[in-house]
């Protein structure tokens, strides 16, 4: 077998592959987590752990059901479809049982400002203003009502409940 005369560096190299690989599978076998792979290409115990966290969202249908007066104004104007909680945050508790915590009443120079700041990113027709221009340091809730911002519509809103 003279053509494996000087072929010994190859075997050296494909034994430290081997080993190579050994070393890998016994680490590999240390830090994947136990659970990876058993539904997919990722760890099966993170759904239990991630539907054990508490609920922060009740979902607008959940305080439609009790402010019906804001859900009807809301339902008219053009933050029909702007959903409670992108607003007011996170009421899952205050759904619950309104009582154990009261919303605190949106800051407006943070809050629209947020969505309406003018900026060359937004699309053409998304309504944008300048705030500070605009407003002229009024709080944006003097002139808008939130929950049915044309000014019009708040008009009529007014002269109801509010
Ligand atoms: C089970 C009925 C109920 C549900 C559901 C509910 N609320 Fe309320 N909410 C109340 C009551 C009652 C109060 C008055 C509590 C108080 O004054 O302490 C209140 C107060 C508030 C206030 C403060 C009003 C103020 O005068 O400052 C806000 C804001 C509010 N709710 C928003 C929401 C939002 C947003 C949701 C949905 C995530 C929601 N609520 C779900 C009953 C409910
Ligand atoms: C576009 C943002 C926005 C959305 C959407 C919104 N709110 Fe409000 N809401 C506000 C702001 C801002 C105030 C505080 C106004 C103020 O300070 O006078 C407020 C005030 C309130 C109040 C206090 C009472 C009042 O009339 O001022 C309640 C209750 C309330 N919101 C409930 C809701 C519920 C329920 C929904 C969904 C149906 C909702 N809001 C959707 C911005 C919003
Ligand atoms: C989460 C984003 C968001 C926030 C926060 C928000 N808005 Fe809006 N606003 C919208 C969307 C979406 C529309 C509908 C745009 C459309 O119809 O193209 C809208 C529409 C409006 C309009 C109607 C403009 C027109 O000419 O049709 C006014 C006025 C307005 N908002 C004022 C406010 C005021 C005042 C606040 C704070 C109380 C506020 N918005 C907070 C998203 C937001
Ligand atoms: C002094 C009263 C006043 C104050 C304060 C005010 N607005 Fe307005 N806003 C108006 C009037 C008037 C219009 C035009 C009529 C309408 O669209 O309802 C308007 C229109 C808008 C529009 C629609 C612009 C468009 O191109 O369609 C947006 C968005 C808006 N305001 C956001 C705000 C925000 C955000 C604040 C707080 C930083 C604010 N406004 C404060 C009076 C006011």
């Amino acid at each position: 077998m003279n053509g494996f005369k000087d072929a010994g560096h190859l075997f050296r190299f494909a034994g430290l592959f081997v080993v190579a690989f050994l070393v890998f599978w016994v680490v590999r076998g240390f830090v994947v987590p136990k659970t990876f792979g058993q539904y997919g290409h990722y760890r099966a115990a993170a759904i239990a752990e991630y539907a054990a966290r508490p609920v922060k969202f009740a979902g607008h249908q959940a305080c439609e059901a009790c402010h019906t007066d804001i859900a009807s104004t809301k339902a008219g104007g053009p933050h029909a479809r702007v959903n409670c909680e992108a607003c007011h945050g996170a009421l899952a508790k205050h759904a619950e049982d309104p009582t154990s915590l009261t919303p605190a009443k949106p800051d407006t120079a943070v809050l629209c400002a947020r969505c309406h700041t003018a900026s060359a990113a937004k699309p053409k027709n998304f309504p944008q203003v300048d705030p500070a221009e605009h407003s002229g340091g009024a709080p944006c809730q003097t002139c808008h009502n939130p929950h049915s911002p044309v000014i019009g519509a708040t008009l009529a809103a007014k002269g109801g409940a509010q």
